[in-house]
């Protein structure tokens, strides 16, 4: 095989109370990418669609995450690759995650998979590090694994793929203002109470619970998050409002997608997945920012191959 066709799916990490280490996949957003094995060692970016990114791939989180690949094998192939581009950057759905995760799995793929998915977290994690300034995998997780993923530990690292209840649906709304994850993540405090601990980790508990029992009321319930949607949630225009109204409308819980400005709910069945977005949307109508709402089931395979050709 030369050249593989992929879909790098969009995520939502933190998922309310895990900030750092729970991530889950969607389904319905994503990039796509086109990469190909060439004679020339090293990687290149040859095309961007979609959005201005940097194409010298230094600069480029896919470049990077792939030069980073790369170093661990002894091989004179080189590759390129295509992109194009449907998550904007800066919308906290995973738009660095989708081409770092995107960019290793498919030179993995062209290269015979001599890495194993951790190891390409691993890889992609050095993508996130030139996009944000810390090395957090839980949007490339989810990318490469699918469902959801718990980030056990960072060092060493490990990550536990949880399968996604099968009636679990996400609705996100990405109001077009750009946030970058660095702001999002300057303003948080580096110091927390015992008390806000104690709230936070039975809340992450009854979560991972309530996703390995399919408990939809447990998993509604422990969406809660004491620690940064308190700071964070004032610089998205009308969270609580959006918040409000979907809980309103039957969601079982919503919350920051990432670190913003993208809102999330989980909800149990489309039609209810649906109707919140309708209900985020009203808020929103009402106000002078445009959005989009997606719709979508959690992916549980992650990045999906469209085309491979010899
Ligand atoms: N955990 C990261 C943060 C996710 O909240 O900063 C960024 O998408």
């Amino acid at each position: 095989m030369n050249e593989i066709k992929i879909f790098a799916p969009a995520t939502v990490a933190n998922v309310s109370c895990g900030f750092d280490i729970l991530g889950l996949c969607l389904d319905t957003v994503g990039d796509e990418m086109v990469i190909r094995k060439s004679e020339t060692k090293g990687v290149r970016i040859t095309k961007i669609i979609g959005q201005d990114l940097p194409l010298d791939s230094e600069k480029n989180v896919a470049g990077v995450a792939v030069l980073n690949l790369l170093k661990e094998l002894n091989s004179d192939v080189g590759f390129e690759i295509e992109i194009y581009k449907n998550i904007k950057p800066g919308s906290g759905i995973g738009s660095s995650a989708a081409s770092s995760a995107g960019a290793v799995y498919g030179v993995n793929e062209l290269l015979g998979k001599p890495f194993s998915l951790k190891k390409l977290v691993s890889f992609a994690m050095e993508g996130e590090k030139l996009a944000s300034g810390t090395a957090h995998a839980d949007n490339v997780a989810p990318a490469l694994f699918g469902g959801f993923t718990l980030v056990k530990g960072y060092d060493p690292l490990e990550i536990i793929k949880i399968d996604p209840p099968s009636e679990l649906y996400v609705t996100v709304m990405h109001p077009k203002i750009e946030l970058k994850t660095s702001d999002a993540r300057s303003i948080l405090k580096q110091q927390i109470s015992l008390n806000q601990m104690v709230k936070q980790m039975g809340n992450f508990g009854g979560l991972i619970s309530g996703l390995y029992t399919s408990d939809y009321e447990l998993i509604g319930n422990s969406l809660h998050d004491y620690i940064i949607e308190p700071d964070r949630s004032i610089l998205i225009p009308e969270f609580d409002s959006v918040k409000k109204a979907c809980l309103a409308s039957g969601a079982l819980g919503s919350g920051i997608s990432g670190s913003g400005p993208s809102i999330f709910a989980l909800s149990r069945g489309e039609d209810k997945a649906k109707e919140v977005g309708e209900e985020m949307a009203s808020v929103y109508n009402s106000i002078n920012i445009n959005f989009d709402i997606h719709i979508s089931k959690v992916n549980p395979k992650g990045i999906k191959i469209i085309e491979k050709n010899s």
